[in-house]
């Protein structure tokens, strides 16, 4: 089965403040999108790319994957407003194609590595929907009225973060947003939580991730960030 990875591009990063989307920001000689295209595209595993941008950048992505010369990827396709509209768009790029797997990736998680693209496509072997993670390290407590005070310590045992890729079968994606897009009250950060919720009789298993994994959200996040991909061993 083919292994497609989608790296998702078409988000505002409004929680930066900056006036440029983060993806597009320059960290370590690349744009941070570039970051992680570069290391999917160099895994041997990974057949194709295909990159989710806003329309007011794909024309900039395409000449950009000119430039690059990324031979993997595939389709540069317009996101939408939400995640999942974006996550949509490449599942509808490949409607006329046999099912594959396909490794739904936040473009601002530019420090992925090959070990968690192979861990992940591993796992696919024996799960139709995966998600990178790790275990919490901070004990996580819920505040009945925004942050003021706190009334709830939850068993930290218990509790991952997620991070990206998540995979799945393109098939999984397409029945459950069928099944999700129906509820009125539908709501969704991200594709597993969409699983896990409409398709509770598919196992979503949990791969491994890195606390390197991190996704720019915050401006704070920029410095980090930028020494880690600085510093790291290819
Ligand atoms: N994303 C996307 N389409 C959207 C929203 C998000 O492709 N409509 C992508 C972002 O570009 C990012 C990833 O999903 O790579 C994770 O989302 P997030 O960190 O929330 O990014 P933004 O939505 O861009 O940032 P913010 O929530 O701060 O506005
Ligand atoms: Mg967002």
């Amino acid at each position: 089965m083919k292994n497609v990875a989608v790296i998702l591009a078409a988000g505002s990063g409004s929680r930066t403040g900056l006036d440029i989307p983060k993806q597009f920001l320059m960290l370590a000689g690349k744009y941070v999108l570039e970051h992680s295209v570069d290391t999917f595209c160099a895994h041997p595993m990974i057949d194709e790319v295909t990159i989710v941008v806003s329309e007011a950048y794909l024309e900039r992505v395409q000449n950009l994957a000119g430039e690059r010369n990324w031979r993997k990827v595939k389709h540069i396709v317009a996101g939408g407003k939400e995640r999942y509209h974006s996550t949509l768009a490449a599942v509808e790029a490949y409607k006329d194609e046999p099912d594959c797997n396909m490794l739904i990736h936040d473009a601002a998680r530019p420090l992925v590595t090959t070990d968690i693209i192979t861990k992940t496509i591993e796992a696919m072997d024996s799960y139709m929907a995966v998600d990178v993670a790790i275990p919490v390290a901070d004990t996580i407590v819920e505040t009945p009225d925004g942050g003021k005070t706190m009334d709830t310590v939850l068993n930290r045992s218990k509790l991952y973060a997620e991070q990206t890729p998540q995979a799945f079968r393109r098939s999984v994606l397409e029945e459950v947003y069928d099944i999700a897009l129906k509820d009125p009250h539908f709501t969704s950060t991200d594709d597993c939580g969409t699983v896990i919720k409409y398709m509770p009789q598919v196992p979503v298993g949990i791969v491994p991730g890195s606390t390197s994994n991190i996704k720019l959200t915050f401006a704070s996040d920029i410095p980090m960030i930028e020494w880690l991909l600085s510093n790291r061993k290819r």
